[in-house]
């Protein structure tokens, strides 16, 4: 390898590294945002505004993509509602007490979250109690010595009268942590709080409130924090995952999605308006990835992360097009002003003089100074005519207002190089996605330099190695640091990038492989975390210009030898520089197995023309289709020619 550091290649901007944050596999309600208490408002088992409902089913992913980890645990065909209209809690009587519990409409906290939970006691002997048990998520980590605060909304009918405690409880009943209130009686709804200090410790403790005697007693509002959090901002975030994200000094936020974005309907995907003011009047989000958001982690929480970590922000908002894996519903280009100015609205609410109508909220929430919004993106991997018409629309209000803002255009997964722009006027970043198999980078070192230069800059809003290496392993990490390689020697052209999945939650995940992993009481970064923080840490500034010689290629070396990496969008294995003459024939053979362990063989022929593979009916079409069913296969290939010569 020589080295010419006479001649520099390009420079690398300081914008290379950021993240991807999206709601997917509980990353942020259950994850980086603290709360302990899950479906605090009982709205978990609403229906998302807007879904069809087939037979009692939410219609699940018509074409499920092939990339999804499967099987999926319920939800690509949800059961709606779910079993238990209540999920995360539970309601257990002892010694003698009885209650009925349902979810009430009458006399809501809100408008906003009409739901709450409502229990009737029944006549109980003097010992007995009724426990209302939260089981956070996946439990809740409690540490001995430290404080949690509590607060909760109540009302009675005038028959309660008894006295009410919470508690932290490990699973076996023992007690970490108690408060007893004296009363929580009266007809209108009232606000409690108290911190708990925990006297021991439990990884996985759940959260009771403890109500005795007869009467009706109706909760809404259970919310549970540790006091101990991210830059000790009250509502805020886990120090562990937010300390794993600072670490990685990234340089913007990607927020919030991702299809998380794109939302099932129109109807139901996010808009920030609903994530702001407090936390008990904020309707939540549905995520597609099958569970609701409470959105406590909102958009003005988001951009304080974003300032917290020193990182500019770059927010995502829905073009007008939902998820078309779901009901791809589209807003008419009509239709389309009230959603241009929702988005002209959060900028205004980010960067806005305190003169400002959103600019005014933003300082009374407590931030008169403006947010570090630098990018916007436009919707997520949407590409095609119907996205074109409504980006133009979007693109142009937001240039027109807001000049200096970076705007971002979502290109959809894979190769941009390929795409038609489908009518778009003006695009000055472009947003490709990139999942890749484990050995795709080493076979691609070159997939940037063949990009056309100076029609755009480049974005690589989420990309990562994510099949053929388990959940994520050295073979990843080895394939995610040569792709990074390649970014930066084009970094003339790659000027942003980020991981995803960024965090999951090891109790539903989402997808194949994550950056983070977490449960209520650990996380770790898997190897891929520390290959980008390698890179993060060290930042290249520039290129110098190197050239490589290699010994010649040995010719008598078999075709090809080892495994295929399964991919997600790129499957095949390149057969490269190999001799072949018209008429010879190459037989594979291709053993798969499932995560039941279970063989299947398939078995082919490519004929060769023109001195080059075509492919039989039994050939890599069939290779590709059966690969798609499963997560993680070997395939052995033995090439012959027909004349007999094994190779
Ligand atoms: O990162 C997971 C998903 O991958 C994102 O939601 C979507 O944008 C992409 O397909």
């Amino acid at each position: 390898i020589s080295i010419d550091v006479t001649k520099p290649g390009s420079s690398i901007p300081p914008t290379l590294h950021g993240i991807f944050f999206e709601e997917i596999s509980h990353a942020g309600e259950g994850g980086i945002y603290a709360e302990l208490i899950q479906n605090r408002g009982f709205e978990e088992s609403r229906i998302p505004a807007g879904t069809k409902l087939e037979n009692g089913f939410l219609v699940p992913w018509p074409e499920k993509p092939h990339f999804m980890i499967e099987p999926k645990k319920t939800d690509w065909k949800l059961e709606w509602p779910y079993k238990t209209q209540w999920p995360a809690w539970s309601v257990v009587s002892k010694n003698g007490a009885g209650a009925d519990v349902s979810l009430s409409e009458d006399k809501p906290l809100n408008s906003a979250t009409p739901k709450s939970l409502q229990i009737i006691l029944k006549k109980t002997d003097q010992n007995g109690s009724t426990d209302v048990i939260n089981e956070g998520f996946w439990g809740i980590k409690v540490n001995a010595g430290e404080y949690y605060n509590l607060v909760f909304y109540a009302r009675t009918d005038e028959a309660y009268k008894a006295p009410v405690n919470v508690s932290l409880q490990s699973p076996d009943g023992k007690i970490l942590s108690s408060h007893q209130f004296q009363t929580i009686n009266g007809k209108n709804w009232k606000k409690y709080s108290c911190t708990l200090k925990a006297d021991a410790g439990d990884d996985k403790a759940r959260f009771v409130i403890s109500l005795r005697g007869s009467g009706q007693v109706w909760l809404d509002f259970v919310s549970l924090f540790p006091a101990k959090t991210f830059k000790g901002r009250a509502n805020g975030l886990r120090t562990d995952l937010a300390g794993l994200i600072e670490g990685l000094k990234p340089s913007f936020v990607r927020w919030p999605g991702g299809c998380y974005v794109e939302g099932i309907t129109i109807e139901s995907a996010p808009d920030w308006k609903n994530t702001i003011g407090p936390l008990e009047s904020r309707p939540g989000t549905f995520s597609p990835w099958g569970y609701w958001s409470s959105d406590g982690f909102g958009y003005h929480e988001y951009l304080q992360f974003c300032e917290d970590i020193k990182a500019d922000a770059l927010y995502v908002f829905n073009a007008g097009v939902s998820c078309e894996y779901r009901s791809g519903t589209y807003v008419p280009e009509q239709d389309l002003q009230p959603y241009i100015q929702n988005a002209l609205d959060a900028i205004e609410y980010a960067i806005g003089p305190v003169t400002t109508k959103y600019g005014r909220m933003r300082a009374a929430n407590g931030h008169a100074k403006p947010f570090p919004l630098k990018y916007i993106e436009i919707g997520n991997e949407q590409h095609g005519p119907k996205y074109a018409s409504r980006y133009n629309l979007f693109y142009e209000a937001i240039r027109k207002k807001y000049p200096s803002l970076r705007i971002m255009a979502s290109m959809g997964i894979g190769d941009v190089n390929q795409r038609t722009l489908n009518g778009m006027k003006e695009v000055d970043i472009v947003d490709e996605h990139a999942y890749k198999d484990a050995y795709w980078s080493m076979r691609n070192t070159d997939h940037f330099d063949k990009y056309k230069r100076g029609q755009w800059d480049m974005y690589v809003g989420e990309y990562a190695t994510n099949a053929g290496v388990g959940a994520g392993n050295m073979r990843a990490a080895l394939a995610d640091a040569v792709y990074i390689l390649g970014m930066e020697r084009n970094a003339d052209l790659v000027k942003w990038s980020s991981y995803a999945p960024l965090l999951v939650n090891a109790n539903d995940v989402d997808w194949p492989v994550n950056l983070i992993n977490f449960d209520a009481a650990k996380s770790f970064g898997r190897i891929s975390y520390y290959t980008i923080k390698m890179f993060s840490d060290n930042r290249a500034d520039r290129n110098i210009t190197t050239t490589v010689e290699l010994p010649p290629v040995n010719t008598s070396a078999p075709l090809f030898t080892g495994g295929i990496g399964l991919g997600t969008w790129d499957t095949q294995a390149e057969f490269k520089d190999i001799e072949v003459s018209r008429g010879d024939k190459i037989l594979y053979r291709s053993d798969f197995i499932n995560n039941e362990k279970e063989w299947s063989k398939i078995r082919g022929e490519w004929s060769v023309k023109d001195g080059a593979f075509a492919q039989t009916a039994e050939g890599p079409q069939r290779l590709a289709m059966t690969a798609q069913q499963f997560d993680t296969c070997t395939i052995s290939l033995k090439a012959r020619r027909t004349g007999g010569l094994n190779a």
